[in-house]
């Protein structure tokens, strides 16, 4: 199809699609003025940095610089190409595809082989289970207390014994060697031969968010064939630190239940969905990584981790754990009386009891600290410096730095030993691991201010709207004792003093030398900013938006160091000094961000 027939297509697919309920079906967004805000679900934060902007019909994200039109969002969120993004939303509007749009794209041509085959083999899965040949399966399920209607629900399978029957069936469909191999359902052999995968294994299929299926995971129903599980191998379509077993299942509960349960096994996951615990999920054979705790967190902070009791499962917690936290999540953990892992519980014990259970597990960060009591002596200074150095790494990754410094407090109490020198250990900025950036792509180099800052600094900058619509108002913020914490302080004061008299040079007269070189990295930064030509009166409003969240930001920061210090004053009994710090926390918790009205130009 020609340029001219796709462009023509997108364009109209944009303007009937309302960007505003393709957000909205996928991510909690709240109206604030003329834009809709939520937590970015492409980064990990607390406050709503994400916005939807419908008379533009446009996202954007200040904290990740995630930003684009309804097809971009659908690409992104659901890791789709733009192919694919352009087919869900056309089918959802009732939008008619260009005939044959997609064959000219090759990732999405692989794509859709890749899911056709796994179309395929899970009709074959499928027959094989329920048909003569799937007698000793049948048994197991029912021995492992799997009933045909939950074996129906989660798509269980058979894979044929013979070890080429899909191949083979592939091959009829005009699948080509390349092809078979990147399925992930076929092996080669180094004389070019290929093979099953998959070879009498009970079969999981592991389904994206959409439901469509992506991957197995093959269960061996013989203790003689190993691994006990068997993993498809990455492809176009499967990712594993983009996969997570039962989440297109368990978001709604999740959802509901304002909690999601992380568990190790398959097995697990089904287990407790036989008992109408809905929110498991589990990752499938590989540990943990954060990006698919962003897509657990989309649906809830809350997680409880439940592995199994073994010291296989209690190092994967603790792993899991450290990943969790690195994300914002709130966790607790639910070991398990009596070595049983979730499945075995709920078939001796039933759903209510772990329930119950699950109500009253607790917070991760007693449930690390009974363990180092358990590993180490604490009776003596050396086996507590060893649990304290355990810890550190844990406590570290906490990205709030006044959470961890209350619970550096906490632990230095519970451990007897002394506080000042372990807030001194966990003071610095959290041990972040290499891969918790963010997903969206980052483009130039970031000079070191918040987003929010950043971009109001680019606005004021660049536009005298903006400046007459927003410097009074970034006056007024200023004059808040702690304005001066803020890293754009300096040059904010400047632009603030010079007013109506601004120009480029003067404001750089007046600067420091590391302030003049962060407002020349802001005026080269941002190249697709500058590109987008964003209009005087869009850039006022912006601007505008920019100085409410350095405010919620100041107010947020002062929240958490008052219940710091409110904490502290506790214990040491200074209840005056409680009461008159807990009096200006209500009033500031009950500072609504969004009260006041965007002025009317
Ligand atoms: P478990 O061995 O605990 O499996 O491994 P399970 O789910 O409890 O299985 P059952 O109850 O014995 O049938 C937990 C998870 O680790 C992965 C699988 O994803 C499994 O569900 N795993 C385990 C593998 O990928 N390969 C293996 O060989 C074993
Ligand atoms: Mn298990």
């Amino acid at each position: 199809m020609s340029n001219f027939e796709l462009q023509q297509f997108r364009s109209r697919l944009l303007s009937t699609v309302d960007i505003l309920d393709v957000v909205k079906e996928r991510v909690e967004i709240r109206r604030s003025g003329t834009r809709w805000t939520g937590r970015c679900p492409f980064h990990n934060e607390k406050t709503a940095s994400f916005g939807v902007t419908p008379s533009m019909q446009r996202f954007k994200c200040f904290g990740c610089g995630a930003g684009g039109n309804a097809i971009d969002f659908v690409m992104q969120y659901d890791d789709m190409t733009f192919w694919e993004a352009c087919k869900t939303l056309a089918e959802r509007y009732g939008v008619p595809l260009p005939p044959r749009s997609s064959d000219n794209d090759p990732k999405t041509r692989t794509r859709a082989g890749i899911f056709e085959a796994h179309e395929l083999a899970q009709k074959m899965f499928r027959a094989n289970l329920g048909g003569s040949s799937g007698g000793p399966a049948r048994e197991y399920l029912k021995r492992r207390g799997v009933t045909p209607a939950l074996a129906e629900e989660f798509g269980l399978g058979l894979s044929d014994r013979g070890g080429t029957t899909l191949t083979k069936r592939l091959q009829q469909e005009g699948y080509n060697a390349d092809q078979l191999v990147e399925s992930g359902l076929v092996g080669r052999r180094d004389d070019g031969s290929f093979y099953d995968r998959f070879r009498g294994r009970l079969m999981f299929p592991i389904q994206n968010e959409q439901a469509k299926i992506i991957g197995y995971g093959g269960r061996a129903l013989n203790d003689e064939d190993q691994p006990k599980y068997l993993n498809s191998p990455e492809t176009e379509l499967y990712r594993k630190s983009y996969a997570l077993y039962n989440l297109h299942r368990a978001r709604k509960p999740i959802r509901e239940q304002s909690l999601g349960i992380l568990v190790e096994g398959y097995m697990d996951v089904i287990g407790l969905a036989s008992g109408g615990v809905g929110e498991a999920v589990a990752s499938c054979g590989t540990s943990l990584v954060d990006t698919q705790v962003r897509m657990i967190h989309r649906y809830t902070d809350n997680i409880v981790v439940n592995f199994d009791s073994d010291n296989a499962g209690v190092n994967a917690a603790e792993r899991s754990i450290r990943i969790l936290l690195q994300e914002g999540m709130h966790i607790r953990v639910l070991e398990l009386p009596g070595d049983v892992d979730p499945d075995e519980f709920i078939q001796q014990q039933g759903a209510d009891a772990y329930r119950a259970l699950l109500r009253t597990a607790p917070r991760y960060f007693h449930w690390l600290r009974d363990r180092m009591r358990k590993r180490h002596d604490m009776r003596s200074a050396e086996g507590r410096a060893e649990a304290v150095r355990e810890l550190l790494p844990s406590i570290r990754s906490l990205p709030d730095k006044y959470e961890r410094a209350a619970v550096a407090v906490e632990l230095a109490h519970d451990l007897s030993i002394d506080k000042t020198l372990l807030l001194e250990q966990v003071k610095g900025a959290p041990v972040g691991s290499p891969t918790s950036a963010p997903k969206a792509p980052s483009r130039a180099p970031r000079p070191e201010l918040p987003a929010a800052e950043r971009l109001l600094l680019e606005n004021l900058l660049e536009s005298a709207e903006a400046r007459m619509v927003a410097l009074p108002r970034l006056a007024e913020l200023l004059e808040r004792p702690d304005a001066e914490r803020l890293p754009s302080y300096p040059i904010a004061a400047q632009l603030v003093d010079l007013g109506t008299e601004f120009s480029y040079e003067a404001l750089e007269q007046r600067l420091s030398d590391r302030d003049k070189a962060l407002l020349s990295t802001l005026v080269f930064a941002d190249e697709t900013r500058k590109h987008s030509g964003t209009g005087e009166e869009q850039s006022a409003a912006q601007a505008m938006q920019c100085v409410d969240r350095m405010e919620q930001e100041l107010d947020r920061r002062a929240v958490d160091e008052l219940k710091v210090r409110i904490k502290a004053a506790e214990e040491f009994g200074r209840m005056e000094d409680v009461l008159r710090m807990s009096e200006e926390l209500q009033r500031l918790m009950r500072k609504d961000p969004r009260r006041r009205a965007r002025p009317a130009e």
